[in-house]
């Protein structure tokens, strides 16, 4: 635009980034905004340290201080989603982010971790077959236990806060038997999300292969956010493994660790906008000198 405005200033002037635009911010969330400060900064002080062309070396310092930005946006904006818009999504983004999940590292480099993406009449299907026993009474029998036989004060306390903000965030208050209910039979319907992953294991593995699985399903999920996509993780539909292994014939000597409900969040939706805060490092860190 300066340009156009004044071309006889054309050999005076370069681009700050010159692989490409700052991103515009107007009328995006704030974190657009804060990316586009970080973006115009980093490039504006390499242009006052070098003051002439930058160096490859430059370039490449930037992009790094760049990517590292994005990342720990991507890490620090995932949060849960329990409400999706009705649109599809496309096998590429899918494709695209379980093969950089695979990344995750595995001891013995084993990548046990197993998932099976259910989408359209089959997710229609299984969501079925979970309401169906769920209505008929059939309480949730998990493959393993994620909860330790006893918990510290303060975890219970925040187990609790989650177990009330939720339906509080969905405007029910939660504490009521049939509030509970109506939680979980949601959760049974992924959240009306169009996506569901199935994550399972051998019924050999131990707490380790857990660990290892855990990996995955987080890269998938910031893959997700990366992509601008919303998702929850859901102990509570494994709780139904037996009705999943049928479902999906994933064969008895399956573990089924957890699912993910996947898909565009709907961000008017005021139980998106609850975020449990997360403990001080003091209470999680020790630092040994
Ligand atoms: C293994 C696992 C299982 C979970 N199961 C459920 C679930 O069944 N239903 C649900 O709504 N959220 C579930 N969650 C989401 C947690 O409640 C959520 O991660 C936690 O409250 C922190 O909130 P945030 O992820 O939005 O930051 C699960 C999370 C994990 C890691």
């Amino acid at each position: 635009m300066v340009i156009a405005m004044a071309p006889q200033i054309t050999p005076r002037t370069f681009c700050r980034d010159q692989a490409g635009d700052v991103l515009d911010p107007v009328g995006q969330p704030l974190e657009v905004y804060r990316r586009c400060v970080q973006h115009i900064r980093a490039w504006s002080e390499l242009r006052y340290a070098s003051c002439s062309a930058p160096s490859p070396a430059d370039v490449q310092r930037v992009r790094a201080i760049q990517t590292q930005q994005d990342f720990f946006s991507v890490i620090t904006s995932r949060h849960c989603k329990r409400a999706f818009v009705d649109q599809a999504v496309s096998p590429a983004i899918l494709i695209e982010i379980l093969r950089a999940a695979a990344h995750a590292p595995s001891s013995h480099d084993a990548q046990m971790w197993r998932v099976a993406v259910v989408t359209g009449e089959t997710r229609e299907m299984l969501a079925r077959a979970l309401r169906t026993r769920f209505d008929e009474g059939i309480g949730p029998q998990p493959d393993y236990s994620n909860r330790a036989v006893t918990l510290d004060d303060v975890v219970e306390e925040r187990a609790r806060a989650t177990a009330r903000g939720v339906p509080l965030a969905k405007g029910t208050d939660g504490r009521s038997q049939a509030a509970r209910r109506a939680h979980l039979r949601d959760n049974l319907r992924f959240y009306g999300a169009p996506v569901v992953m199935i994550f399972h294991l051998p019924r050999s593995a131990v707490p380790g292969t857990l660990l290892e699985m855990g990996f995955f399903p987080q890269n998938v999920m910031l893959g997700l956010v990366a992509r601008g996509l919303g998702s929850c993780p859901q102990y509570s539909v494994a709780g139904y493994g037996e009705a999943i292994r049928a479902e999906l014939k994933l064969g008895t000597d399956r573990l089924t660790v957890c699912s993910l409900a996947v898909g565009y969040a709907d961000e008017t939706a005021p139980v998106n906008r609850f975020v449990p805060e997360r403990a001080p490092l003091k209470d999680y860190v020790q630092w040994h000198d």
